[in-house]
């Protein structure tokens, strides 16, 4: 993507699209190609097609005072999904009051990067697509370098996530891991079934003895502020989830290759965090497993003993995600991390509550979710809050056998169940936010702004948050 100055105008011989809100003229520096524009209602999100010796597009914004950064993206996105040919948009007439020209380049540039995205077929070339600019009065190119960095990261989440889990494999998601690591010079230790057998990690391999693919616990490292404290972004890679003995019936199975996103998505956060060059410490940490049927495959009524020592009966199989990350998070204390924020496709209930546009956020420290909220309505990511409390935490305690269940059966609040018992192997003092992607993590529809399957939700909020 290229950026122009306005003065380079006359040099550009794509179309222009102009983004104009209800009401607005056209631009004087394009007054000068047209005769007679003046009734134009330019509706939200319509395309209009001028003639006149310089190709020109009007693309309506709808009313400037219900124009948000959001609408604005997805404008722009489904404008340029839509366009077979090359264009150049003119940001100026999209900036507002609190919307300035710079922060309109930066949506614009991230919506081209991210409408562009499509997954390229397996064993075909990914297709050819337009060449699109951005033109303005103001110097918009590091703003739009920083939005396209973002929106890059965004799009490798989605790729990792869309990639076939008998392709993306643990082993693989975590050659993934090691060569982002290489490429950014990243500290990256990944360990292997016989090294977490000889640390205990005994949550993780339990839920991996069904799959005849190895288990990997992943650490990369971003030290952008020597000497402080890291924060440690902890996600689910199950590269597949077909639920265990506890088989998934019927078409919950299918999707379930989208069960790694939050690893995905907190493996290219660290990527934009590291390219960013932000002065902070995180560490992305993943669990990677299927969770599938196998002779030697976990069942319930096992009890397992994790990384912390602490015991687990299982109550079904398929609650595996809490137990992959709960080795996950103790590894990250380990490490070191005195924050920590997971990510997770972790329950069905999450889906049920909040549908697939809000990720469910849990935490024991209302001011570390507060400011992630505060980055996360800049991007118009949105969350929303859902309970623990010491009921939860009393009824995954239940057990005979062990210290606590994976599963309480037939009492509802299953989301805040589950975050009840990662919060059981979060440390004294380490700051933690839960945040379940079951319903965000993946869309099964395009939309005019955007491709189907994985969203790569959250890449750019944690992007903006370390800075
Ligand atoms: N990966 C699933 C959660 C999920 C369900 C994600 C639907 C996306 C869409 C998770 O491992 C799971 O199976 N959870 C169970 C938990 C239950 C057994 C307590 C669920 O939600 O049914
Ligand atoms: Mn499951
Ligand atoms: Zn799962």
């Amino acid at each position: 993507m290229k950026t122009y100055q306005i003065s380079e105008l006359s040099a550009i011989d794509t179309p222009v699209l102009l983004p104009l809100y209800e009401g607005a003229s056209i631009p004087q520096e394009f007054s000068q190609y047209l005769t007679g524009t003046e009734d134009l209602d330019l509706e939200a999100g319509k395309l209009y097609h001028i003639l006149s010796p310089k190709k020109l597009l009007l693309l309506g914004l709808g009313k400037a005072e219900e124009l948000t950064p959001k609408k604005f993206r997805k404008t722009i996105g489904a404008a340029v999904r839509s366009s077979k040919k090359d264009l150049c948009i003119f940001i100026d007439p999209a900036a507002k009051d609190g919307f300035s020209i710079e922060t309109a380049a930066a949506e614009a540039a991230f919506a081209v990067g991210f409408s562009q995205y499509d997954f390229t077929k397996v064993g075909s070339q990914p297709e050819e697509k337009p060449e699109i600019s951005l033109i303005s009065s103001a110097d918009i190119t590091a703003v739009c370098r920083k939005a396209q960095t973002a929106a890059a990261c965004v799009n490798h989440a989605r790729d990792l996530g869309n990639t076939p889990s008998n392709i993306m494999t643990p082993e693989a998601l975590a050659e993934e891991a090691a060569s982002m690591a290489k490429e950014l010079h990243l500290e990256c230790e990944i360990l292997t079934n016989k090294e977490l057998e000889e640390i205990g990690a005994g949550a993780i391999l339990g839920v991996n003895r069904g799959s005849s693919h190895g288990a990997r616990l992943i650490a990369v490292k971003y030290e952008g502020a020597p000497g402080e404290d890291y924060t440690a972004l902890v996600g689910k890679g199950l590269t597949f989830d077909a639920g265990g003995y506890n088989i998934k019936t019927g078409t919950h199975m299918d999707g379930m290759k989208f069960d790694m996103c939050g690893a995905a998505n907190v493996l290219c956060a660290l990527e934009l965090i590291a390219r960013n060059k932000a002065k902070v410490n995180v560490m992305a940490v993943i669990g990677a497993t299927e969770n599938k049927i196998g002779p030697d495959g976990y069942t319930c009524n096992d009890v397992l003993t994790s990384l912390s020592g602490k015991t687990i009966e299982i109550t079904n199989t398929d609650a595996e995600g809490r137990l992959v990350l709960c080795d996950a998070i103790t590894w990250a204390q380990k490490l070191g991390a005195k924050k920590i924020i997971d990510m997770a496709t972790l329950t069905g209930a999450c889906v049920a509550a909040l549908g697939k546009n809000y990720t469910g956020a849990f935490t024991n420290s209302q001011d570390f979710l507060q400011e992630l909220e505060k980055y996360s309505q800049k991007t118009g990511e949105k969350l929303w809050q859902l309970p623990i409390d010491e009921d939860f935490h009393k009824q995954v305690l239940e057990s005979n056998v062990a210290d606590m269940n994976n599963c309480v059966i037939g009492v509802g609040a299953g989301s805040s169940l589950a975050a009840a018992f990662l919060e059981e192997f979060v440390d004294e003092g380490v700051e933690w936010i839960h945040l379940d992607i079951a319903g965000s993590s993946d869309f099964s529809e395009g939309k005019p702004y955007m491709a189907k399957g994985a969203t790569g939700v959250l890449v750019r909020t944690l992007g903006e948050m370390f800075q």
